[in-house]
């Protein structure tokens, strides 16, 4: 139950690669402590849901993992890479590899969808203008939207267009794990539910590692292999969902066994 398992270099115990190790890190600002001596993996292929209170650091975590909020202490591998020990290159080249959708992640407004997709691609690769507009009608297809959206700006498109036109974003440069933070919040049910499907679905004919903030109970019941849970700086639980509702944290048990949890469980009869 407890994150705290094996040394970084240690294969993991159940025999899965660990996509992702985070190892004893310390993150802070001023006098607050967020992240308190935190340990995570994330396996590759899975799709983990991490979870805790508001304000708690789920959103400074991914940053950190990906190298946005500096750590006091600790270390973060990704594809078995200390990106501490990395030049700006080599730096790239990981960040290449992986796709993220921030909570606040709007598209730029004043680029269609289309060039919205491309950014990454100009910024990566050098690429024809007739590849990269392939590769833009791909990613429109590929989240569901019709061609249609490409040529059209962000204040043309619903809440629910727009999150799917920054995954696709997201996905331009093809890559192996996908960071979403809260990627459901201000969709509603019926949103939230097809936007957790097509994640689902991308992961599995993608090939996808997932690594998922979300407070939707209905995203960690339907589309998580796995939930971990943040509570004072660190992981207090994680595993599968039935793992997580036997768990017997306080904050844990209110999560999964208040109201809301109810209605989620029996709304699934
Ligand atoms: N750049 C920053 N400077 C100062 N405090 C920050 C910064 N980023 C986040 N925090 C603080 O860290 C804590 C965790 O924030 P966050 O990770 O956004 O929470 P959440 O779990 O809701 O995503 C909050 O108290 C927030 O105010
Ligand atoms: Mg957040």
């Amino acid at each position: 139950m407890d994150a705290r398992t094996s040394p970084a270099d240690a294969p993991a115990a159940n025999g899965k690669e660990a996509i992702i190790k985070v190892r004893d890190i310390v993150v802070g600002f001023g006098d607050r402590i967020v992240l308190n001596h935190l340990d995570l993996d994330v396996y590759r292929g899975e799709i983990l849901g991490f979870v805790g209170t508001s304000g708690g650091g789920k959103s400074v975590l991914t940053r950190t993992i990906l190298g946005l909020v500096p750590k006091r202490s600790g270390l973060v591998e990704v594809f078995g890479e200390n990106l501490d020990d990395l030049n700006e290159t080599q730096r790239s080249a990981v960040e290449r590899r992986w796709g993220v959708l921030f909570q606040q992640g709007a598209l730029f407004s004043s680029l269609t969808v289309k060039q919205n997709i491309q950014f990454p691609l100009r910024e990566n690769l050098k690429l024809s203008q007739g590849l990269m507009d392939d590769i833009a009608f791909a990613k429109i297809e590929m989240v569901g939207l019709k061609p249609d959206v490409a040529e059209k700006l962000p204040s043309e498109l619903s809440g629910g267009m727009i999150k799917r036109a920054a995954l696709a974003r997201s996905l331009a440069l093809d890559p192996e794990i996908l960071f979403l933070d809260e990627p459901t919040s201000g969709l509603d049910p019926i949103g939230a539910g097809e936007f957790d499907e097509l994640i689902r679905t991308l992961q599995q004919t993608l090939g996808l590692t997932v690594f998922m903030v979300t407070h939707d109970l209905d995203s960690l019941h339907t589309v998580c292999d796995r939930i971990a849970a943040l509570a004072e700086g660190k992981v207090i639980a994680q595993g599968t969902i039935e793992t997580m509702m036997q768990a017997t944290h306080p904050w844990l048990r209110a999560y999964f066994h208040g109201a809301r949890a109810r209605a989620v469980m029996q709304g699934r009869g």
